[in-house]
């Protein structure tokens, strides 16, 4: 397609010669002739004489072999500075050699063919000449300067995604030429902004060897977790083709919306160019992670809840069997019977934290209990003004025990370490299990005893577990009430 183009335009160019050399030659050739039949038809009339029209004609004639010549010398030229140095010279930088070269050799034309016309003075001394030719190229050197200062500045090169202009037209830019900038929008349209209008507009620049971003949105049902959406969402969209690799996507929470939970996700892209692709490719990999992670979009609902299944559900968790389950392969609930197992179950309250929240304060007054059903939590300390980490607890651990059993101050603060769903177990029901089962409160009272010597620093943890565990065992039944 390109090659035989580039031939066509060779062979014009070379036939295009031929005649205007042709023309001068024979014209030159020609000129006594011209001149004397001239002379001959005008008599003995004022200007222009003869003379002045043969040499114009003549100028005429050698203006453009002139302008062949310079455009054939600017080819070669330019060709050669990409064959050698590989400069890509822009095209207002070839314009400006054309003009320049072309404007000297018609100035020398013009000087050798009309020796007697003053060409300095002819320009600084009429004003007439000079307003006309300053109305007339206002807008084109304006253009024409802008072009120069866009090209010194370099704010954007060929191949960037700009944004320009009142109507915010965005494309690829194409070309920077001395009149216009030229860019491909996404339709394949071609629009020209002119220089001098570029100069004055605000532009966005979205450079070709950037990362540039890119912000989708979606949104999820109420009752789908951020932290599942969020892993499930990055994922599934670092995967995308065009999306860099080099920064991982950022997915957040924008709005907690009139349907659902409104997100975001930011991206970042190795082409830019090919953002409305890419942020088509985005949306459709969030639908099929959807899909596959169970989660909803959210569209405009409305849901009634009644007011008795909603309280039911808050006293037993999202499944009380799950829960019953949980309980009964906590070790310390071992012991109990099935009967107990599901009343302390029924008693427990389902809370749900996301990653790096605080569970439980140090120092803080406790009442209750709990035990890790889905997640993972750290125990810390603050030593010295630092945090240490006790201990991480895993699905089936429980802790919060020593404030619930003493009455004394929360010992530590308890974060989760990712989306965690932990069961709140209240004084009253462990009242109960403690009641018919006096055991408990011994297996207990050692567990506790060991996480005390884990509490303290190292050097204070001399103290052995089973001389606490006494004293830990006479606090639990004074607390409860037991029997000594
Ligand atoms: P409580 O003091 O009520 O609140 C903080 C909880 O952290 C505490 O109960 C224990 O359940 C838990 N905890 C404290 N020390 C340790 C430890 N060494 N190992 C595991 N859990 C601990």
């Amino acid at each position: 397609m390109t090659r035989p183009r580039f031939t066509n335009k060779i062979v014009l160019f070379l036939v295009a010669s031929a005649i205007a050399l042709l023309a001068t030659y024979l014209f030159w050739s020609l000129a006594p002739d011209v001149k004397a039949l001239l002379e001959h038809r005008m008599g003995t009339k004022p200007a222009p004489s003869a003379d002045t029209i043969v040499s114009a004609i003549k100028l005429l004639l050698v203006g453009i072999v002139g302008y062949l010549f310079v455009r054939a010398l600017n080819s070669i030229f330019f060709a050669l500075a990409f064959w050698l140095k590989r400069i890509d010279a822009p095209t207002l930088i070839r314009n400006i050699f054309t003009i320049v070269a072309f404007t000297i050799l018609f100035l020398i034309a013009f000087t050798f063919l009309f020796p007697d016309v003053n060409l300095g003075a002819l320009f600084t001394t009429s004003a007439i000449f000079g307003v006309i030719l300053g109305l007339a190229l206002q807008d084109t050197l304006g253009n024409f300067f802008a072009g120069i200062s866009l090209q010194a500045d370099r704010p954007f090169q060929v191949g960037d995604v700009i944004t320009v202009g009142a109507q915010r037209h965005t494309g690829v830019v194409e070309e920077i030429s001395w009149r216009a900038i030229k860019i491909r929008t996404f339709q394949n349209h071609v629009v020209l902004i002119a220089n001098s209008n570029a100069a004055r507009e605000p532009i966005e620049v979205c450079p070709r060897d950037n990362l540039n971003a890119r912000i989708v949105f979606f949104n999820t049902l109420y009752t789908d977790s951020p932290a599942k959406t969020i892993h499930v969402v990055r994922e599934a969209v670092r995967e995308a083709d065009n999306v860099s690799e080099k920064v991982a996507p950022i997915v957040r929470i924008k709005n907690l919306g009139d349907n659902g939970v409104d997100y975001e996700v930011k991206y970042w892209l190795e082409d830019y160019a090919k953002y409305n692709d890419t942020d088509a490719l985005v949306r459709q990999r969030i639908w099929y992670a959807f899909r596959r992670a169970g989660l909803n979009f959210a569209y405009p609902t409305r849901t009634l809840f009644l007011e008795r299944q909603q309280g039911a559900q808050m006293r037993n968790g999202r499944d009380g069997g799950a829960i019953a389950e949980r309980l009964s392969a906590v070790d310390i609930f071992a012991p109990l019977s099935a009967d107990e197992t599901t009343m302390l179950a029924q008693a427990a309250v389902s809370h749900v934290f996301a990653p790096g929240e605080t569970v439980i304060r140090a120092g803080e007054p406790g009442s209750s209990m709990f035990v890790v059903h889905k997640g993972k939590v750290r125990v810390q300390v603050s030593e010295n003004g630092r945090p240490r980490t006790v201990a991480t607890l895993n699905e089936g651990d429980f802790f919060g025990e020593m404030a619930l059993f003493t009455g004394e101050p929360r010992t530590a603060n308890v974060l989760a370490l990712e989306e965690t769903e932990v069961l709140e177990i209240g004084h009253a029901a462990m009242k109960r299990v403690f009641d018919t089962n006096p055991d408990l409160v011994e297996s207990l009272s050692f567990i506790m005893a060991e996480r005390r010597v884990g509490l303290v620093s190292q050097a204070d943890s001399a103290d052995t577990a089973r001389d606490a565990s006494a004293g830990i065992l006479r606090a639990i039944k004074r607390f409860f009430g037991l029997s000594q």
